[in-house]
């Protein structure tokens, strides 16, 4: 029959009455052995108290809040047979939890260094051996990160492993010479695999002691973790080591150790983080006096596969804690700006921009413009510049077909689109979106103006869906409501190019004998330059202004 084993909080050194800040398990969940079941916090460090062996959580006898001590029960777990327990390990304590056994399985130095006890001070041979590394066997060793005749610190990586779960480093037993190599980069290491041979002063084992000693390993052994606080020497994709490098090779920025090493969050986020290549110092904590959960650590990896945090490669913005510099409030950023945030970042990124700026005489447009508003209006329309302007692009994007076209992911071909869907920027209280008016060729511009209408609203009630706003091959963006006199839109990718549009003032134009005032449209057509050179934008944005001021084919 499954044993029921009553988890107590173990040895917790000096502090008593210690809040318990998470349960990280619920009754009826299966843990493994050392899985953390909650987390305590000290003004001094965060811990987790962790099942002694595999089984499921029968009960749970404490709550976040709670105040627990050595020896409070805090859950009670149905083992699995056969599992190992941590008493079998040399204890008595039924917890599992105690001390004295956690010292044995926690505090095996990261490498196990075979060296025979010697006097304080003797430079001896040691091997530097893969220690427990789990169920890993045939661990690739993706990199050497020392030479022969190196001098090392101890603790400082040796070589780096990577499991699919987690990179690690196997880090010196000692400070001292590395002598000799015997691993390189691509081998596959299994625990106790020799690596490297090092020469190093073995210190603090008293001879009379070493001779009585019959576990030599003991002499060299750093100081003990508590139960399930951070493992310092453990190689795990949590270990220090010294130069870890976690997950961060490749994409991910080096983490900050000495920040990681203060951060707010419990061992098992801090593992949690480490597999994964985060760093605690660049999250933020949502949890209790903000302290780093798991969801957050979560959130934020997601964060830097979108690209929120300067994505893969690209050098990061400073993270700077403005609250030095004054008050400051966190608030959430919108729904619309979290997707549309990346989304301009990677055309940013990944299309060259170049933006021409241009005017439109638009002075006959608008008179026309101001001639259909009345009849606009009696459809229930508003007859504004806009549907002008798109019905133009369309003209534009006839003469000028490239710039109706989308760069094929190989990046040697152009995929030519012969339909003439025009999305639009709309500002709405949430943020920024774009519906798309579907073949403005075949639509008269009072079709135009009230399908531009219909849209923006449905845009600012939020009732926009996704099918309004897919297949457009070019976009306007129009702030000629608002003012400016031009600016530089971010193509709406994987479209080629973008038209900005200001607001038109009427402007003193040389006609060759006198000033005339003419309404002056400004045009900032923003371009992928991978696709369009500067002389064709510099023509379309011509053709445009032209279309427009001789208001050609407009209106129907
Ligand atoms: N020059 C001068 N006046 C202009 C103008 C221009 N280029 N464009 C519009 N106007 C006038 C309109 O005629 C209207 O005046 P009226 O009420 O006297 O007729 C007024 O400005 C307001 O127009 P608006 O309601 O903005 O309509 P619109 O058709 O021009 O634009 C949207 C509709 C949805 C595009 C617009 O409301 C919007 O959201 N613009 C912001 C887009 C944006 O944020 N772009 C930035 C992306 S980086």
């Amino acid at each position: 029959m499954a044993d029921k084993i009553q988890v107590k909080v173990p040895d917790i050194g000096d502090f008593d009455e210690v809040e318990v800040i998470d349960v990280l398990v619920a009754e009826g969940d299966s843990v493994e052995a050392e899985d953390g079941l909650i987390t305590l916090e000290t003004d001094k460090a965060a811990m987790d108290v962790p099942a002694p062996q595999a089984g499921k959580v029968l009960s749970l006898k404490v709550a976040s809040g709670d105040k627990v001590s050595e020896g409070t029960v805090i859950a009670e777990l149905e083992a699995v047979e056969g599992s190992e327990s941590a008493q079998d390990k040399g204890s008595d304590e039924p917890s599992g939890s105690d001390d004295s056994d956690t010292d044995e399985d926690q505090s095996q130095p990261a490498s196990d260094a075979t060296e025979e006890a010697t006097p304080a001070g003797e430079k001896q041979e040691v091997e530097v051996t893969v220690p427990d590394i789990g169920d890993f066997d045939e661990v690739e060793l993706i990199d050497v990160l020392v030479a022969e005749g190196d001098e090392v610190e101890e603790e400082q990586g040796i070589v780096t492993l990577e499991t699919d779960k987690a990179a690690m480093d196997v880090p010196a037993p000692h400070a001292g010479t590395i002598k000799s190599l015997k691993v390189k980069a691509g081998d596959k290491v299994s625990q106790g695999s020799v690596v490297a041979v090092m020469e190093a002063v073995v210190g603090g084992v008293e001879p009379e002691h070493s001779a009585s000693e019959s576990e030599p390993k003991k002499a060299d052994k750093p100081e003990s973790p508590k139960p399930g606080q951070d493992k310092k020497s453990e190689p795990t994709g949590d270990a220090g080591g010294g130069t870890d490098k976690g997950l961060d090779r490749g994409s991910l920025q080096a983490i900050d150790e000495s920040g990681f090493a203060k951060a707010h969050a419990s061992p098992s986020v801090r593992k949690f983080a480490r597999e994964l290549g985060a760093d605690l110092v660049k999250i933020h904590g949502s949890g209790y006096k903000g302290r780093i959960t798991h969801d957050d650590v979560k959130k934020w990896v997601k964060s830097q596969l979108r690209g929120a945090g300067g994505g893969a490669g690209l050098p990061q913005v400073p993270d700077i804690d403005h609250s030095k510099f004054g008050d400051v409030e966190r608030v959430p950023l919108g729904r619309i700006k979290k997707i549309s945030g990346p989304r301009l970042q990677a055309s940013w990124v990944n299309a060259p921009h170049v933006t021409q700026h241009d005017e439109a005489d638009i002075t006959k447009m608008d008179a026309v413009r101001k001639a259909l508003k009345s009849d606009a209006e009696a459809m229930g329309t508003k007859m504004t510049p806009l549907a002008f302007i798109m019905k133009a692009c369309v003209h534009a994007l006839r003469e000028f077909p490239d710039f109706n076209s989308s760069l094929d992911p190989d990046g040697e071909h152009l995929v030519m689109k012969k339909y003439f869907h025009l999305g639009f920027a709309a500002d709405t209280p949430n943020g920024l979106v774009v519906p798309v008016i579907r073949d403005v060729d075949d639509k008269s511009v009072f079709d135009v103006a009230r399908e531009l209408g219909e849209l923006a609203e449905k845009a600012r009630n939020g009732k926009l869906q996704q099918k309004h706003m897919q297949g457009a091959c070019f976009t306007v963006s129009s702030l000629g409501g608002i003012g400016g006199t031009a600016f530089t839109p971010i193509v709406n990718a994987p479209e080629v190019a973008i038209l900005g549009v200001s607001k038109a003032e009427m402007k003193p134009v040389w006609n060759g004998q006198d000033f005339e005032p003419r309404l002056t449209l400004p045009l900032s057509l923003s371009y992928d330059h991978r696709v369009i050179d500067g002389a064709a934008a510099a023509r379309f944005t011509r053709y445009l202004a032209d279309v427009l001021g001789e208001c050609r084919n407009l209106v129907m």
